[in-house]
């Protein structure tokens, strides 16, 4: 029997559906918005959703979460509904990606639905209201959840300069989160990924451990940092990004971010719109990726698994080849929030089949296999 809350969002899906799909991300978002800042409307999504959610808890970056799925960055871009997702179920919530000023990003329409596909294609470009008003909505917030901030760099600031964006951005919200994602993976910003070359990326990661070590000491808490990767990285690249990671003491890596290659496999009348693609086609990419930075951190580092996950299985399998904590975004769209307790109920029962007592003891024993 189809439960009521997957019933009602098969109502509400083709509604959303019928519209432009940034349209109705807006509306979404501020549905949620709203919502947060109702206790008695987050109580009663709570009790739909997020109750329904078995712990089960997993340690990543040093941050005790209560089950390891999280929302991915990019649907929550201004720190707005943070009560509402942790309602919903999700364990973390990852804000942003969040700019130093505010920036309109790029021209609509610039984010489609590949239904054949199960996939979306975005180049939103950053579009944010930038730091001020990010920490105006998140000093604001009850922290229902886990806090990750995500933080990028302004469109006009010339790449060679990219380091002060990142280090202001980090400097402005280190009070308010719980850890800081570094992304430098967006396809959508001109010349972004060419932060992950060795040089610069070598550059961009000293600058910012001396503002987190500085921010440490004045705030006397240590938020851990960690750094967005494309899947579309060769096996060199993944080696060297993973050198300067433990270098420079980056506490993860979340692989992945969208991906800019277009699998022959897509139906789609939209498939070859510009931007990165996400969700089914990117999710084997992102879990390869994952597999590639496990070997080469070889534990000194963990990842934030994400990318195409759709059940208990994507996220399994992800999990196997060395994520520690997944996040979603693309399926979430398709599929709606009942999809969070599938996963963790599907990755319980997988665990408890097996004989393990926890998740973490049974992905130490079996990716030793
Ligand atoms: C519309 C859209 C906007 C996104 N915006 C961001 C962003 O601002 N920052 C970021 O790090 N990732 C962003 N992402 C990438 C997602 O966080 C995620 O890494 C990617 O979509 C792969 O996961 P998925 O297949 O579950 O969607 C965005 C993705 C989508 C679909």
């Amino acid at each position: 029997m189809i439960k009521p809350t997957k019933l009602m969002y098969s109502f509400v899906r083709p509604a959303l559906f019928s519209l432009d799909p940034e349209r109705a991300h807006d509306l979404t978002m501020s549905s949620l918005r709203k919502a947060s800042k109702v206790p008695f409307l987050t109580a009663q999504i709570s009790r739909m959703y997020g109750n329904c959610v078995p712990d089960l808890p997993v340690r990543c970056m040093g941050i005790d979460f209560k089950h390891p799925v999280g929302l991915a960055a990019g649907l929550d871009k201004d720190a707005r509904a943070l009560p509402a997702f942790s309602a919903l179920g999700f364990s973390g919530v990852e804000m942003g990606t969040v700019t130093p000023k505010p920036q309109p990003g790029n021209d609509k329409p610039r984010m489609f639905r590949l239904v054949e596909d199960q996939a979306l294609i975005n180049r939103m470009g950053f579009n944010s209201s930038g730091v001020d008003a990010f920490l105006a909505n998140i000093t604001k917030t009850e922290k229902t959840a886990v806090a990750g901030i995500n933080i990028g760099k302004n469109a006009v600031t010339p790449i060679e300069d990219a380091h002060f964006d990142y280090v202001s951005a980090m400097q402005r919200v280190y009070s308010q989160a719980d850890y800081i994602a570094v992304n430098i993976s967006s396809p959508n910003t001109k010349s972004l990924r060419e932060l992950q070359s060795e040089a610069s990326l070598d550059e961009l990661l000293m600058k910012l451990k001396t503002a987190q070590k500085k921010c440490e000491k004045v705030h006397k808490r240590y938020v851990p940092i960690a750094l967005k990767v494309a899947p579309d990285l060769g096996s060199h690249e993944i080696e060297v990004i993973s050198e300067l990671v433990l270098s420079h003491q980056f506490d993860a890596v979340i692989a992945s971010n969208t991906t800019v290659t277009r699998p022959d496999s897509l139906k789609s009348k939209h498939a070859q719109e510009g931007g990165g693609l996400s969700g089914e086609p990117v999710k084997e990419l992102a879990t390869e990726c994952i597999r590639q930075f496990y070997k080469a951190l070889n534990g000194r580092a963990q990842i934030i698994g994400v990318g195409g996950i759709n059940n208990a299985d994507d996220a399994w399998d992800k999990m196997l080849a060395g994520a520690d904590y997944v996040q979603i975004y693309s399926q979430f769209i398709y599929n709606g929030p009942g999809m969070i307790g599938d996963i963790v109920k599907g990755l319980k029962a997988k665990v408890h089949a097996q004989g393990f007592k926890d998740l973490p003891t049974a992905l130490e024993a079996l990716r030793k296999k």
